[in-house]
């Protein structure tokens, strides 16, 4: 899926960039070009940067038997 419509950065690349250590909308515009024309796609890329370095819920511990 296209993210940056402007830059054709779709959103496996910038996933992978946050996994490289991306962690604002700057430092994917270094790394990806998205976000540099309009502007259009920056709410999006926060929603990425929110997702991929939020833990998954950890389940609930099991209950301690005695
Ligand atoms: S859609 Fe990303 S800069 Fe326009």
């Amino acid at each position: 899926m296209i993210i940056c419509v402007c830059k054709a950065v779709g959103e496996r690349a910038v996933r992978e960039a946050i996994r490289s250590g991306a962690r604002s909308v700057a430092d994917l515009a270094r790394a990806t070009g998205a976000s540099t024309d309009c502007g259009t796609c920056r709410d999006h890329l926060v929603e990425l940067i929110a997702e991929e370095l939020t833990p998954p819920a950890s389940p609930p511990a099991a209950a301690n038997p005695r």
